[in-house]
């Protein structure tokens, strides 16, 4: 059995895989957005301590399998810094105890690998990858090549549904709130910005589209002075200016890779109205497409499991006294897959 443990934001997660089955045995999460919320998003020193707490309550319920286990992998980069030290102490503390080996996990590749978890997915893959934290297209040959395509210049998919849920007075996560009022909502009502439409640079960026939405909610007099109907009308709105942004740089990128195989990943890719958008797409461009399931999408310790799996067969591992983090700051600086 494999032990992984994820801890890179908000959610303090366990999961026991299976190596010769690669079946997950034991999975629990524990998610802090009812703390966070208030707030509007994730404040990372009460992250932090609350991952002190679930994390400990979460592997008192594993102890049956210690005697099995061949490897522990943790989360140890992209993420809050804070957050993963978490993580990575019980990690580095379990190896040590036990006598085995410690797998560090790039938290981007385990959304890649939740494709994985219920079915054989085969390399190779072309991926949007939407989080929180990361908009990217990569290119994925093989466990160890992996290559961006395509990524965000500033807010990612995830991180704008939140701040756009956010100035509504929505509550967060935003991404499943917007997505459900959206569906009450007039999606042409507000004529808002398709990002870079005009740009012929294969890239990303939310942060005009999100002050777009900053002006509307203004002209209406704040989110207090907001109807539903108008939360609503500006949510389905907002998502249409996505998708649109989302598919154009897409298909730039269809036109170039021949690659069959498509996947969304991350905890955007949860998002139905997306998922249907992409179907079309795939369909027009006679690829296939791979989502995960609904519970593997948004962060959880499963994909780390299943990822763990790969580098446990190619002795990908760490001296517990050498793993260390790249937190999301040093990430943006320019350290990518
Ligand atoms: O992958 P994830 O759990 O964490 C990171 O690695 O960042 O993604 C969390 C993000 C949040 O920003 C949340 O609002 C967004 O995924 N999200 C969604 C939906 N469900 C979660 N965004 C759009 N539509 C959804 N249904
Ligand atoms: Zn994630």
């Amino acid at each position: 059995m494999i032990l992984s443990i994820e801890s890179s934001c908000d959610d303090s997660s366990i999961a026991i895989t299976e190596i010769a089955t690669k079946k997950v045995l034991y999975h629990k999460k524990i998610s802090q957005e009812a703390e966070h919320s208030c707030y509007g998003g994730v404040v990372p020193e009460l992250a932090s301590r609350l991952h002190a707490v679930a994390l400990p309550e979460i592997l008192a319920e594993t102890k049956p399998y210690f005697d099995t286990l061949k490897a522990v992998a943790v989360t140890n980069q992209p993420g809050l810094g804070v957050t993963l030290l978490e993580g990575i102490a019980m990690a580095k503390t379990l190896a040590s105890l036990l006598k085995i080996p410690l797998i560090p996990v790039h938290h981007l590749k385990g959304h890649i690998y939740s494709l994985f978890i219920e079915k054989e997915t085969q390399f190779p893959l072309l991926v949007l990858l939407i989080s929180g934290g990361h908009t990217q297209i990569i290119r994925v040959e093989s466990f160890e090549h992996m290559e961006i395509l395509a990524t965000s210049m500033d807010d990612s998919v995830g991180e704008s549904f939140d701040k756009c849920a956010k100035m509504m007075g929505l509550g967060y996560p935003g991404g499943p709130l917007i997505e459900q009022l959206a569906l009450k909502g007039d999606e042409d009502r507000f004529d808002l910005p398709v990002p870079l439409r005009n740009s012929p640079l294969i890239a990303f960026s939310l942060s005009g589209l999100k002050n777009a939405v900053r002006l509307v909610v203004e002209k209406l007099g704040g989110a207090s002075e907001m109807s539903e109907q108008d939360k609503a009308d500006l949510s389905a709105s907002f998502q249409k200016a996505v998708k649109r942004h989302l598919l154009q740089k897409s298909k730039k990128v269809f036109a170039k890779e021949p690659i069959k195989d498509f996947a969304i990943v991350g905890g955007a890719s949860a998002n139905k109205y997306l998922r249907n958008a992409y179907e079309n797409l795939c369909k027009e461009f006679h690829k296939t497409l791979h989502v995960a399931p609904l519970q593997y999408c948004s962060d959880n310790a499963a994909m780390i499991g299943r990822y763990a799996l790969d580098a446990y067969a190619k002795k990908d591992f760490i001296d517990p006294e050498e793993i260390d983090i790249v937190s999301t700051k040093k990430q943006q600086a320019g350290m990518l897959l």
